[in-house]
């Protein structure tokens, strides 16, 4: 940060902590900074706060520590470097112990924050203890200052020049198993900050401050001083701590090396995997690509009117269903037929229609928007769609061949299960598909073709507007692989047309609002809720308990509702909420005798059907209804989650729990 151009109190710090807070929501049980500090003009000890906790308890104790000491930040630098952190637990409890930045040691010759898992630190520990290093905490993230500092320490003892920040870094890496995006930062070069990453996300924004065109530009990446151009140069996981600063980012790879030095940056590329067994460091090639600009608005992701993420989310599906579908639907006009376009797909829908079979792969919510889309891309395509949950195909090694097709869905497109998944298919000869929202993840990067749902932002960490958005994507995906048959032509253009209307339709089930919070309020003290569905809305019942399980922290179970005399009509009682989605489709009739036998075993139903089949539905006066639009069958999933994350929502306010937090959740699981 250049403090010629920008001298606030604690700029440095007002920086770092927003960017915390922006990316607060992929982990919140602790958080921790480093700061540089000046003393009579030299640098110093650079200043480490760590705290369990969110992030505003770090802030206050910062700003305490700050005020107690008297320091002056802003007088100090021209430049100043600082890294920060916000965890989430994977080795270790969260305690200040185990928070980033991790430390060297006394002194904090060099100081790491880490999102990733290092796989062999045990190894790696072992020999650093008979090297004299002692640990305190229990993270794996601990080895990495400590082998740079080992690093360090051994060239200084050689003699000779002073080893440079870079050398130390890609020594270090030479050794690292596992997946990382790491940043340095080190006593021994103040002012100077190194980025490397290998299967965790990372990015470098560039804010040039007499540059406001916003257009990405080539970049130079050696530009080796300011040119006379003030910079701010920020390193982020996520888009969303960069983008209030700027839209200039470049997307930093596998094996590449950022070194920001008196506010230049120069890139490297490091081969990990050739470099690990060398003798010598590595000569890495400078790197040198266009900047892209990201297309995000701040807005995007400010709550605005709303006071929660998720509420806001919830709300804005009509805008992101439209922002999905956008450019992607034809009907009418010059043009007469009804079709879809798919650029992401087009030069491999003959591979797709030739496959044996298609295969989903996701995680949480994901895969339950997958199971959704499932059964209208067999009817069209009339190709098998098997699902996998990511991990456990990776668990099995299940058998993926080269005529499968393998889709990968995935909101962020980093889970870190998901992406195992579509490595191993990769190396199976699979053609891989990404579905993602976002641009330049590693799914979105790793796989041959793809489609992203452009639902915009998600911050909560409940997945809502993202979800819908992929059923849709799904169904337009089933629809331009199933070709134009004239047997199906009908079919295809119903579904075309009430993937026109979807918006309006979820816009009028909106209005269930109040009424889904007076039924929260009835459900506040309940242990347990269970979710009937089945067919198309079997996913609706798996996604609709996820949602209330996760961030209202009440038991719920989504129920296959043919499955319900194999077990869990043993939980029937009359004290037991259940939820049946009995909306119009091909399942109606069963679905009706289902709520028969639920009420004859005095089952305390609440049906969800569509509107004008209340007295159809539902036995007697004793059940509570919800009537939702009615839409063609295989986009009533999207119709009919909207009430259960309503529900959810509702819930988890009436409950007093963190909406856009939920205990131990995280919104991108980067670690296995
Ligand atoms: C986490 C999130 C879920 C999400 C799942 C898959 O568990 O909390 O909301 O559905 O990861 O994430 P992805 O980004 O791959 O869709």
């Amino acid at each position: 940060l250049n403090y010629e151009v920008r001298r606030e109190r604690s700029y440095i710090l007002q920086v770092l902590f927003n960017g915390l807070r922006r990316l607060e929501y992929r982990g919140y049980d602790s958080a921790g900074i480093s700061i540089d500090s000046f003393v009579d003009s030299s640098p110093s000890i650079p200043l480490v706060f760590r705290r369990e906790g969110n992030i505003e308890s770090l802030v206050k104790s910062v700003y305490q520590e700050v005020d107690r000491t008297g320091l002056n930040l802003e007088e100090s630098f021209s430049i100043h470097a600082g890294i920060a952190h916000t965890r989430w637990a994977t080795h270790g409890e969260p305690s200040p112990l185990n928070c980033h930045p991790q430390s060297s040691g006394a002194g904090n010759d060099f100081l790491v924050v880490h999102n990733g898992v290092v796989t062999n630190y045990q190894v790696l520990k072992k020999t650093l203890i008979r090297h004299g290093f002692t640990f305190e905490s229990e993270t794996d993230t601990e080895v990495i200052p400590k082998l740079a500092k080992y690093v360090f320490d051994r060239s200084s003892e050689e003699g000779g020049e002073m080893v440079t920040f870079s050398q130390v870094v890609l020594e270090v890496m030479r050794h690292l198993e596992g997946a990382y995006a790491l940043i340095f930062k080190s006593r021994h070069y103040p002012n100077e900050l190194i980025a490397c990453k290998r299967g965790s996300p990372l990015l470098l924004g560039v804010k040039e401050f007499n540059d406001d065109s916003g257009n990405g530009s080539a970049f130079d990446a050696k530009f080796p001083s300011m040119n006379g151009n003030p910079k701010e140069l920020f390193l982020s996981s996520d888009a969303n701590a960069v983008v209030e600063h700027t839209k200039k980012v470049l997307v930093i790879e596998d094996g590449e090396v950022v070194h920001l030095k008196d506010g230049g940056v120069s890139i490297m590329k490091f081969d990990c995997e050739k470099e690990k067994h060398g003798k010598v460091l590595a000569r890495p090639a400078s790197v040198q690509r266009a900047l892209s600009v990201l297309e995000m608005e701040v807005e995007q992701i400010n709550k605005g009117k709303y006071e929660h993420y998720m509420q806001k989310e919830i709300h804005e599906q009509p805008e992101s269903l439209t922002t999905t579908m956008r450019g992607r639907l034809i009907r009418g006009g010059s043009c007469k037929a009804k079709n879809v376009l798919l650029g992401g797909l087009k030069d491999h829908l003959k591979t797709i229609r030739r496959s044996r079979r298609i295969v989903f792969i996701g995680c949480g919510t994901s895969y339950n928007a997958a199971l959704a889309a499932r059964p209208i891309l067999e009817e069209l395509s009339g190709i098998p769609v098997t699902m996998e949950v990511a991990s456990d195909l990776v668990d099995r090694q299940g058998p993926i061949y080269r005529e499968d097709t393998a889709v990968f869905v995935s909101q962020s497109g980093e889970t870190a299960d998901t992406l195992q998944a579509l490595h191993y298919a990769l190396e199976n000869g699979a053609l891989c598909v990404g579905i993602t929202n976002t641009v330049g993840s590693e799914i979105a990067r790793n796989t041959h073709c793809g489609i992203h749902i452009n639902a915009g932002c998600e911050i909560g960490v409940a997945s809502t507007k993202a979800y819908t958005s992929q059923i849709v994507v799904m169904a337009m995906m089933a629809l331009a692989v199933g070709g134009d048959a004239i047997s199906s032509q009908e079919r295809r253009e119903a579904i075309i047309d009430g993937l026109f209307d979807l918006p309006n339709k979820v816009r009028e089930v909106l209005k269930l609002d109040n009424e889904m919070k007076d039924l929260a309020q009835l459900l506040i003290a309940e242990q347990s809720l269970l979710v009937f569905g089945r067919g198309y809305n079997y996913a609706t019942a798996l996604e609709g308990a996820l949602k209330v399980k996760e961030v209202a922290l009440m038991h719920s179970e989504g129920i296959l509702a043919g499955e319900m005399k194999h077990g869990p009509l043993a939980l029937v009682d009359e004290n037991l909420p259940i939820v049946v989605i009995a909306t119009h489709d091909a399942c109606f009739s069963k679905q009706q005798s289902v709520i028969q036998q639920l009420h004859a075993r005095k089952g305390r139903l609440i049906v969800m059907c569509s509107e004008g089949d209340a007295a159809a539905a539902c036995p007697g006066s004793s059940c509570r209804v919800i009537e939702v639009p009615r839409v063609e069958d295989c986009l009533q999933p999207v119709v009919n989650v909207v009430p259960l994350q309503l529900l959810a929502y509702h819930l988890t306010v009436l409950r007093g729990h963190n909406v856009d937090q939920p205990r131990n959740l995280a919104k991108s699981v980067t670690t296995q």
